[in-house]
C-alpha cells in the first residue's frame, strides 16, 4: 500500500486501539512448532484483548486426519501452553467457534477445494466478508504449489471490496539467486502489496523504538555519525544450541539464519536517515538506501570470522558440541557463530564501522545495539584520574530487560580528581505500566489491518542476501569454522578481530 493510499491514517484517533475488520486466517503447515508456540497464541492474545472481530475465524491446513474438534484442541493446548495473556473461557469459546480443519496435501486439488468451501462457509456463517490472509508456514520448497494451488483455486484474489494476503516467514531464500526466484514466484500470483515478508525483529517493542528514539527527540541525531561515533556494535547472542531444528539449521547457520535478516534490519534502523513518513513506502526507501550503501571490507578473512559451539558448560549443566547434535553430520562445517564488520558508504558514517555477531550457545541471551562514541578530543585531566573512563555508550537493550542505558563518565566521590563509568538507564518495566505484546502479536495484527511499516520488502531481502553472499562464498572456499566452548562469547578469533582495530567486543 502507498502512504498515499491510507489517507485516514493522520485523521484517526492515535488512542483509539487499532482493531481488525472482518477477516481470517490459513495456515498452512499448521502443525509445526511455529505455528504452535507463536502463531496460536499470539491470535489467541490478540482476541483477548479485544483487537479481533468477533467472528474471526482460524483455519488450519496440513496433513493430518483432524476434524475441527481436533484442531480446537490443539489451539487450545497450546493456547494454554503459550499464551502470554490469562486464559478466559468466554474469549475461547467465541474464537474456537471459527476453527476449521482442511487436510489434505498441497497438490491436492480436492483439498483446495474444501479450503475454498470451508472459506465461503465462514463468510455467511461468521461475516468473515471474504477477507482472508494465508500464512505460509511451510519450508520454502512448497511455496511454489502453494501459490499456484492458491491461484489456480481462485483463493488469491478477493472479490468486490474484499482482500486477499500471503504472508511468509523466513528463510526468503538461501542467497541472492533463491531469494530472486522465490521472489518470482509469489510475485507470480500476489500483488507486491498483498504480500508480507516475516522479520519478527520489528515486531518487537524495543526494535520499534529505534525509530521513536531517534526521530521523535532531538538531544540524540545531532551526535548520531562519523563526527561523534567511533563504532556500532550490534549483538544478538542466545544461550540455546540448536534444540530440534537440525534439519533447518545445518548447511544454513548462523549467519544466514540471523545476520542476513534480523541483524541487517537492525542496522538498517540505525543507520539509515529520517523517513518522510512512518508510511511503508517511506521507510523502504530510506531502508534500502542504507543497504545499498552498506560495503564489506576488502579482506574478508580479516574482517569476518564464524565459529561453532564444541560440548561445554551453561547454566551449571555440560552441554554437548554442535557435532554431537541430533541429527547433524559429524562433519558439518556449518557456522553457529558468525561475526562481521560492515562499512557504510554514505556522508553520515564513512568510516565508523558496524560490527555484526550473532551465536547460540554463547554466554546468555541477550540482543542489543551499542553506538560508541569518541573519545574526547582533549583531557584536561590526568591519565591516572581517567584510567577507569571508557567510551561514552547508548546501548539499546533489545532483549530481555528491554531498556536503553546511557554510559559516561563521572567523577568518584572524593577529594581526588578520579573518573569512572556510570550509566544511566531506561527499563521499560519501570517506565511504563503495559507489558510488551509479542512480535507476533503486532505483526499478525498488522497483517490483518494492511499495515505493512513492519514488514521487510522483497528489494530489502535481495540487497541483504547480496551483502552477506560474498562472505559465504569466501567462508565456502576457505577453512572452517573455529570451534568455541559452549557457555563462552565465540571463538577467540572474533576477539582478535576487533581487537586488530584497537577495539574490543562487549561483554553484556
Ligand atoms: C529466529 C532464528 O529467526 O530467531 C532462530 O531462526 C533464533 O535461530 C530466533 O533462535 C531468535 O528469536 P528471539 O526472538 O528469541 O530473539
Amino acid at each position: 500500500m502507498t502512504d498515499a493510499a491510507n489517507p485516514l491514517r493522520d485523521a484517526l484517533d492515535r488512542r483509539l486501539p487499532r482493531i481488525a475488520g472482518p477477516s481470517g486466517l490459513v495456515i498452512f503447515g499448521v502443525t509445526g512448532d511455529l505455528s504452535r508456540k507463536k502463531l496460536m497464541p499470539a491470535v489467541y492474545d490478540l482476541a483477548n484483548r479485544g483487537l479481533l472481530p468477533p467472528g474471526f475465524s482460524l483455519i488450519g491446513f496440513a496433513r493430518r486426519d483432524w476434524e475441527h474438534e481436533d484442531f480446537a484442541q490443539v489451539v487450545h493446548d497450546s493456547v494454554k501452553e503459550h499464551a502470554r495473556t490469562p486464559f478466559r473461557e468466554e474469549v475461547w469459546q467465541q474464537l474456537s467457534q471459527g476453527m476449521r480443519f482442511v487436510p489434505g496435501v498441497f497438490d491436492d486439488d480436492e483439498a483446495f477445494q474444501r479450503l475454498k468451501s470451508t472459506i465461503e462457509e465462514l463468510d455467511k456463517s461468521r461475516g468473515t466478508g471474504g477477507n482472508f490472509a494465508f500464512y505460509l508456514s511451510v519450508p520454502p520448497k512448497f511455496f511454489p504449489t502453494v501459490v499456484a494451488q492458491l491461484k489456480k483455486h481462485e483463493l488469491s484474489e478477493g472479490g468486490e471490496g474484499s482482500w486477499r494476503r500471503a504472508v511468509i516467514e523466513k528463510p526468503f531464500g538461501h542467497d541472492l539467486r533463491s531469494a530472486q526466484e522465490l521472489n518470482a514466484v509469489v510475485h507470480g500470483v500476489f500483488q507486491p502489496d498483498q504480500v508480507f515478508r516475516i522479520d519478527h525483529y520489528l515486531g518487537k517493542e524495543t526494535v520499534q523504538n529505534i525509530l521513536a528514539l531517534r526521530f521523535a527527540n532531538t538531544m540524540f541525531e545531532p551526535l548520531w555519525n562519523r563526527s561523534f561515533v567511533d563504532h556500532v556494535q550490534i549483538t544478538m547472542a542466545e544461550d540455546i544450541g540448536i534444540g530440534g531444528r537440525a534439519g533447518y539449521y545445518d548447511g544454513i547457520g548462523s549467519a544466514r539464519d540471523v545476520i542476513q535478516n534480523h541483524l541487517l534490519q537492525l542496522l538498517a534502523l540505525t543507520a539509515m536517515e529520517e523517513p518522510a513518513s512512518f508510511g511503508a513506502k517511506a521507510l523502504l526507501t530510506e531502508k534500502l538506501k542504507v543497504l545499498n550503501a552498506v560495503r564489506l571490507p576488502r579482506e574478508l578473512g580479516k574482517h569476518t570470522v564464524r565459529g561453532q559451539y564444541a560440548a561445554g558448560w551453561q547454566g551449571g549443566q555440560k552441554v554437548r558440541g554442535y557435532l554431537e547434535e541430533e541429527g547433524i553430520d559429524p562433519k558439518s562445517k556449518t557456522d553457529t557463530f558468525a561475526a562481521m564488520r560492515l562499512e557504510i558508504d554514505n556522508r553520515r558514517w564513512a568510516g565508523v564501522p558496524f560490527y555484526l555477531r550473532t551465536g547460540k550457545r554463547l554466554g546468555r541471551r541477550v540482543t542489543e545495539i551499542a553506538v560508541v562514541f569518541q573519545r574526547a578530543p582533549h583531557s584536561p585531566f590526568d591519565a591516572t584520574d581517567t584510567q577507569e573512563l571508557g567510551q561514552n555508550a547508548l546501548v539499546i537493550r533489545v532483549q530481555p530487560d528491554e531498556g536503553i542505558t546511557i554510559r559516561f563518565g563521572s567523577k568518584v566521590p572524593g577529594t581526588q580528581m578520579e573518573i569512572r563509568d556510570v550509566t544511566m538507564d531506561f527499563a521499560y518495566g519501570e517506565s511504563f505500566t503495559e507489558s510488551s505484546p509479542e512480535a507476533y502479536e503486532r505483526l499478525l495484527l498488522d497483517v490483518l489491518l494492511g499495515d505493512a511499516n513492519l514488514f521487510p520488502r522483497h528489494q530489502e531481502v535481495e540487497r541483504s542476501w547480496e551483502i552477506l553472499d560474498p562472505v559465504e562464498n569466501y567462508w565456502d572456499k576457505h577453512g572452517k569454522p573455529e570451534q568455541y566452548a559452549a557457555g563462552t562469547w565465540g571463538p577467540q578469533a572474533a576477539d582478535e578481530m576487533l581487537a586488530r582495530d584497537g577495539r574490543s567486543w562487549r561483554r553484556p
